[in-house]
């Protein structure tokens, strides 16, 4: 262990490094994040060691006693870092060395920081996706609480952002909550390939000194265990997929985001932000800012930057462990971050905003029941193509007249069908309206009760 370098890994090196090269190849300012679960799998593998008989049992107690210390010392702050602490590994090494002596000399036996590394941020990242699963699950429920309360709230439904039918404004928190409930499914999926053990496959080729795998797994918790060592060291898969997740989640979030703007403008006015998630302008006095909202939309650039980022990494890599796979983490990182942030915003915005049920209702306007008269002359035998294009002549006729659509005389329809007679002043009815889409996953009351229903079994089928 002792060399001129002062490295662990020093014993073929003479002099000192660069400092330059010393400070761009440390990457302890950050993967000191790991020092719990680098001391659970140092933890596991002293135990594997002594499984093979490489460490008595005395010494695997006294590695294990020192490593509780070394993260008792992290838990309680003294930990000191010195500088020769590249990495997590190395400094919790170190330390145990100081602690217990030379007997930390054989917790490496077998092991290369390859294989540690990347058990490592499996494990930290295991513990992430629960966390984050739980955020997910906390916004999706408030979204479907909002929805079953304000069932009955209609609002205009917007294709191509032009007034398009009417819809319950539950039915819009829903369409969100849907996509939201493919992304904690995704990420369960992704914790699955995550909890992988690598550990014992060494640098490249494996263990050569009989070591239980499967004890490890089992100490561990891991659900399986990586099949090939070369492709163990290197692969990272389950951080791509990771990145993604977080790149499709915050995705949704921004579109949803950009329609909470939108509905929140005076020309709009069918929300309004709590002031706990809104700015004022430092210029504006009158100024109301949604940079909650805004802030959300903005993070999916980053996320998806950094799953883009991590991609362009690992493109072209030869086979196994190179060091270009030690910017995983920082990636990994600063989106847990960033997603852990968003989710719990997302939930405060949502659970907090104030709808305007009036100025949503006043928004509907008659023009958008032009499908649900050609479904009237649909529903009379007519077929539906001819439906359309009648419907859309008295479209025309309305806006020719400078009237209403709703504005139109019984004899002003009938002269474009004879099927039209009284009972179509029906037609002019929003609540007639989206009553009709009873369909399953339509806006109909029945069907966004079922969507309720549906969410919420979804939600607890994940949870289980
Ligand atoms: N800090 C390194 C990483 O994050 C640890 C593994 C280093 N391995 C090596 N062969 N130099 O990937």
């Amino acid at each position: 262990m002792a060399s001129e370098s002062g490295k662990l890994w020093g014993g073929r090196f003479v002099g000192a490094v660069d400092p330059i090269m010393e400070k761009f190849n440390s990457s302890i300012a950050y993967d000191r994040h790991l020092w719990e679960v680098d001391v659970q799998g140092s933890k596991a593998y002293s135990r594997g060691l002594e499984k093979a008989g490489l460490l008595t049992k005395a010494e695997m107690d006294q590695i294990l006693h020192g490593l509780d210390k070394v993260a008792e010392e992290w838990a309680q702050g003294p930990f000191k870092l010195t500088p020769n602490d590249e990495a997590i590994h190395t400094a919790n090494e170190r330390r145990l060395k100081e602690l217990i002596g030379e007997t930390a000399g054989k917790l490496h036996t077998g092991r290369s920081r390859n294989d540690q590394v990347v058990t490592d941020l499996r494990l930290w990242m295991r513990q992430t996706c629960s966390k984050l699963c739980a955020l997910l699950w906390e916004l999706i429920r408030t979204m479907v609480d909002r929805a079953e309360a304000e069932r009955d709230v209609l609002f205009p439904g917007y294709t191509h952002l032009q007034r398009a039918q009417p819809i319950r404004w539950s039915h819009w928190i829903l369409s969100h909550a849907v996509a939201l409930t493919r992304d904690s499914e995704r990420l369960l999926q992704v914790k699955k390939r995550v909890n992988v053990l690598p550990l014992g496959s060494g640098a490249i080729a494996g263990n050569p000194l009989g070591l239980d795998r499967e004890l490890l797994r089992a100490e561990l918790n891991f659900g399986a265990i990586t099949l090939n060592s070369m492709d163990a060291t290197s692969e990272r898969d389950f951080v791509a997929e990771f990145l993604f997740w977080a790149s499709l989640c915050t995705t949704h979030l921004s579109r949803m985001a950009e329609d909470l703007i939108l509905y929140g403008t005076k020309e709009f006015g069918f929300v309004q932000l709590s002031d706990a998630y809104s700015t004022g302008s430092s210029l504006m006095p009158q100024k109301k800012n949604p940079d909650s909202l805004e802030l959300i939309r903005s993070k999916a650039g980053r996320v998806f930057g950094r799953c883009a980022g991590l991609l362009m990494t690992l493109k072209g890599l030869p086979s196994t462990y190179n060091k270009d796979l030690q910017e995983d983490k920082e990636a990994v990182f600063e989106v847990s971050d960033t997603m852990s942030a968003v989710l719990q915003v997302a939930t405060g915005v949502i659970s907090t905003l104030q709808i305007h049920r009036e100025n949503m209702a006043q928004a509907l306007s008659p023009d958008m029941l032009a499908t649900d008269l050609a479904y009237y002359l649909v529903r009379k035998g007519m077929p539906f193509r001819q439906a359309h294009e009648a419907s859309g002549k008295a479209v025309f006729m309305a806006e020719t007249k400078g009237v209403a659509l709703n504005q139109l005389s019984l004899q002003e329809l009938q002269t474009i069908s004879p099927l039209f007679s009284g009972d179509v002043s029906h037609v002019w009815d929003y609540g007639h309206s989206v009553e009709q889409y009873t369909a399953l996953g339509g806006t109909a009351r029945a069907s966004v009760d079922w969507q309720i229903g549906q969410v919420r079994a979804l939600l607890q089928a994940q949870q289980a």
